[in-house]
């Protein structure tokens, strides 16, 4: 394989886990106004749609900087009293419905706290375009796109929104799964939100007085986390339902690879993967294959659901029992094949597969690519150890092509500047409060988190058998033991925060005021 074939499987990698994890799966753009219109004839969304006109620019003073756009925010007043807590979901790389349709908990508890809900649109995503069909045209538009100014809209929003409700001493807190948690979502498998709720209670702790980040690797970038660490976590889940299963998968790439160069292969190739079109390229196979295997862990939930795909409870279970299942006599790929498919036709509907066009673009045209080109430069490898194939990060490789698309170079130790991350436990815990870290370790984004006990009140709440922020997910009648447990530890903390902000408010006895 060339260096350009490896570059492009790691830096696919690196665009879909982002977005992935930043939740770049979701409806385009395209389709927003549509939706609008059909939403407001859809009253059984639980949420009104609201824009708010948000400032371009919150760090630059010159008077195009001024300029203002609408960022989409929704909101759910169904059990909210005045004065009472307002929870505020951090929004990350996609659709803000999205996010809301995916997370239930707040949903849930929200009548316990009579908290108003809040689900904020991120900037270049969804319907918060600044710039329009155009947003995406060029670095001077993109610019404007990066997790500062987003932290900064959230900040402008909700005091905003508190003036408006003449409830200023609402406590807030912040809710993030993935990038908004810098957590990970597939086909909008966010990484991001959860980041940026821990983030954000990190930046602003006079806005929100804390947050729950479920599934944020804020620990993915630089050299902080080993950068095999998440493809290991994938095998490993493999590996721990079937060594066998782990094996011939692993096998599999060679005997795929070997076909490239066998006469007739692609056609045998087309004919192995049901294809709906005779393939152009063995590795649209690959990425077909590479996509159900890695986003199929994000997933592995205790319960059957439909995040990116729908798909049976433990799937990754469900695709060892195929692969080990199997006849005898039949090769690896045949195997591996059967396998992912449970990815792509657990409904049983598929006729053939668009195997060309079935990994989807993962939106690298859209906010994640440039995201993933400037600032969240999150290095992947695969060691001996994974399943697929070794790779190295090709830092000169991503540099080229971030300056052939988009006019730009990676700023690598960025993100580790501006919200630190080495060192984390000696330094959150004398500068922070107030924040759970929830993690499921089914989940390979877990690798990039914070995994143990910071202090007192920045804590880790681990499950084994958890996937990506599964704890956001609405509760259901067959929701396993340990996953109410972690749900009920996370409302145990939230309630002290909030009593703890209560009584601050009231003891006003030494103040000024
Ligand atoms: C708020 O959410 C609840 C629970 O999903 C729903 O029953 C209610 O209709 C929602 N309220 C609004 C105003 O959408
Ligand atoms: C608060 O009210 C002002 C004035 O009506 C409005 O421009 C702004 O959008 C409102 N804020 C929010 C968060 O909706
Ligand atoms: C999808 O699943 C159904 C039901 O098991 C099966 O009949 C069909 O052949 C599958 N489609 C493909 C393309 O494998
Ligand atoms: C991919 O799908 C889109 C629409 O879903 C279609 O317009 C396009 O022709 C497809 N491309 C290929 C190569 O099949
Ligand atoms: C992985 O395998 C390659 C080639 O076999 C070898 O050069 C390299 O040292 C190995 N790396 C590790 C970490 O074992
Ligand atoms: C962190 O502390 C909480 C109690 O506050 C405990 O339940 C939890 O298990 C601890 N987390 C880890 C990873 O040890």
């Amino acid at each position: 394989m060339g260096t350009s074939s490896n570059f492009y499987v790691v830096f696919l990698t690196i665009v879909v886990l982002a977005t992935t994890t930043f939740a770049t799966y979701f409806p385009r753009p395209t389709h927003q106004n549509q939706f609008v219109l059909k939403q407001s004839k859809k009253p059984q969304k639980p949420y009104k749609s609201h824009y708010f006109p948000q400032q371009l620019d919150h760090f630059t003073f010159t008077p195009e900087s001024s300029k203002i756009f609408y960022q989409k925010y929704l909101v759910n007043d169904t059990y909210w009293e005045k004065k009472a807590p307002i929870f505020v979901y951090t929004g990350n790389e996609g659709s803000i419905e999205w996010f809301a349709d995916n997370t239930g908990l707040m949903f849930d508890i929200a009548p316990k706290f009579k908290a108003l809900l809040v689900f904020i649109e991120h900037r270049y995503y969804g319907e918060s375009l600044p710039f329009g069909k155009n947003s995406y045209k060029s670095a001077k538009s993109l610019g404007y796109l990066n997790s500062q100014q987003a932290l900064a809209d959230f900040a402008v929003l909700i005091r905003s929104l508190k003036q408006n409700l003449s409830s200023e001493e609402s406590p807030v807190v912040v809710f993030g799964g993935s990038y908004g948690g810098n957590g990970v979502m597939t086909r909008s498998l966010s990484v991001s939100p959860a980041v940026l709720a821990a983030w954000f209670r990190m930046k602003y702790p006079h806005i929100t007085i804390g947050a729950l980040a479920s599934s944020a690797p804020i620990l993915q970038f630089d050299e902080i986390t080993p950068w095999s660490a998440f493809y290991d976590a994938v095998s490993q889940d493999f590996k721990e339902a079937s060594l066998n299963c782990y094996e011939v998968i692993k096998g599999s790439w060679v005997e795929l690879e070997a076909m490239k160069s066998q006469k007739g292969g692609l056609a045998e190739l087309s004919r192995i993967f049901r294809s709906c079109k005779v393939l152009q390229s063995a590795d649209s196979a690959r990425d077909w294959l590479w996509t159900a295997f890695v986003y199929t862990p994000m997933v592995n939930y205790p319960t059957e659901a439909n995040f990116m795909m729908p798909l049976p409870a433990y799937p990754v279970e469900e695709m060892c029992k195929i692969i080990d299942d199997f006849p005898p006599g039949a090769t690896k790929l045949v195997r591996a094949f059967a396998a992912a498919s449970l990815y792509y036709n657990y409904t049983g509907t598929e006729k053939c597969f668009d195997i060309e066009n079935g990994t989807d673009d993962h939106g690298s045209d859209d906010g994640w690519g440039w995201q993933a080109c400037t600032e969240l430069i999150m290095p992947m490898t695969c060691s001996n150890e994974s399943m697929f194939t070794p790779s190295t990060f090709d830092y000169k490789g991503v540099t080229e092509y971030c300056v052939k698309k988009y006019g730009v170079m990676p700023r690598p130790h960025w993100i580790t500047t501006e919200f630190g991350g080495e060192r984390i436990y000696h330094v959150l815990k004398r500068s922070g409060s107030n924040i759970i870290f929830s993690n499921g370790m089914q989940d390979p984004w877990s690798r990039g988190s914070v995994l143990k006990n910071i202090s007192s009140s920045i804590v880790a709440l681990v499950t084994e058998k958890g996937a990506h922020h599964l704890d956001f997910r609405s509760a259901t009648k067959d929701d396993p033991k340990w996953l109410i447990e972690q749900r009920r530890q996370e409302v145990e903390i939230i309630q002290g925060w909030i009593d703890e902000y209560n009584a601050d408010l009231r003891c006003k006895g030494g103040k000024t005021e």
